[in-house]
């Protein structure tokens, strides 16, 4: 589950970068964009809005080029399927997504690029 993170809004501006709107999320529940050489997919799952990479570890394909369904994502390229939940591979348990941490804030969707 995607943590939420309190912090001043300096130290925010320091850390995450603005990646969409919450209104982006419909009529979908979710896109990617890049961001600083981050692809990024965002999406909304029993309200709970996360991020992971877009990029499959498998061999670079974009996994959120299709809508979820029943909670997983499968990659374009492969059909490698990926549980929304945790990122993790469902197809080749090697394999799972990075997660980036969000903060929203005035309906915008933040992410810290960088892990800490
Ligand atoms: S690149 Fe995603 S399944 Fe192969």
């Amino acid at each position: 589950m995607a943590e939420t993170i309190f912090m001043d809004e300096a130290e925010a501006l320091n850390c995450f970068v603005k990646i969409g709107y919450i209104s982006e999320l419909e009529p979908a529940g979710q896109f990617s964009r890049w961001v600083s050489n981050h692809d990024i997919l965002v999406f909304r799952r029993n309200g709970v809005i996360r991020a992971f990479s877009n990029v499959c570890p498998h061999f670079g394909g974009p996994v959120g080029y299709h809508q979820m369904t029943e909670g997983k994502f499968t990659c374009l390229w492969h059909n490698l399927q990926f549980d929304a939940d945790t990122g993790q591979c469902l197809s080749v348990t090697k394999f799972k997504l990075r997660e980036y941490k969000l903060m929203i804030k005035d309906e915008i969707i933040f992410a810290r690029l960088v892990e800490a």
